[in-house]
């Protein structure tokens, strides 16, 4: 979070006309879903129950920028809140095997139809082990952290650095622990 991918993804994506996806705003989604059901992304019993409720699409508009819809509905303005960062990385550490392989395989089958800039924190390892060119990005999480509290600021919300930065560390921790694709 906050190291640069999407801003680089989006216009190396732009300069060579392949399309930018942004995995990240696939998992969103799924966490929004269960969000609005109140059930705990850690309820493994929950998310048995209503996985079949779920539709996700992706879509992209002529200015190829890439939108997420949620059983019919576009969400992609709803889904980038930081609550939804910290849920959409706990779904996605405590994803059932037939979450995971949908979503892997939502991603995959964008590379094997169109030309793909693909950003995301499995791309190179998981997803497509066999892309042309990987780019490892990172950053200190205090840099990250100022970045994210920057962008706040400057759409006019409030951002309290401290809070971000923990945020990110705690995010950080849960996606290189988990049991898959750490
Ligand atoms: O990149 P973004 O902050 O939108 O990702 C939200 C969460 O989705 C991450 O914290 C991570 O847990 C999960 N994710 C993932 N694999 C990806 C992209 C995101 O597990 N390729």
């Amino acid at each position: 979070a906050g190291a640069g991918k999407s801003t680089i993804a989006r216009r190396l994506a732009k300069e060579l006309g392949f399309y930018y996806v942004d995995t990240g705003a696939i998992y969103r989604p799924v966490a929004y879903f269960f969000d609005l059901w109140g059930v705990s992304p850690k309820d493994i019993d929950g998310i048995t129950r209503y996985i079949d409720e779920l539709t996700i699409g992706i879509e992209y508009d002529d200015e190829g920028v890439q939108h997420m819809i949620m059983n019919g509905m576009d969400v992609t303005g709803d889904i980038r809140t930081p609550d939804l960062s910290q849920k959409a990385s706990l779904v996605s550490a405590h994803a059932i095997p037939e979450v995971r392989s949908f979503l892997m395989e939502l991603q995959r089958s964008l590379a094997r139809e169109h030309s793909v800039i693909m950003d995301g924190r499995d791309i190179g390892t998981v997803v497509l082990p066999k892309a042309t060119v990987k780019i490892f990005l990172t950053a200190t999480p205090e840099v990250r952290a100022k970045r994210r509290t920057d962008e706040l600021i400057a759409k006019g919300q409030k951002a309290d650095y401290n809070k971000i930065l923990k945020d990110i560390q705690q995010r950080d921790y849960q996606d290189t622990h988990r049991a898959a694709a750490p």
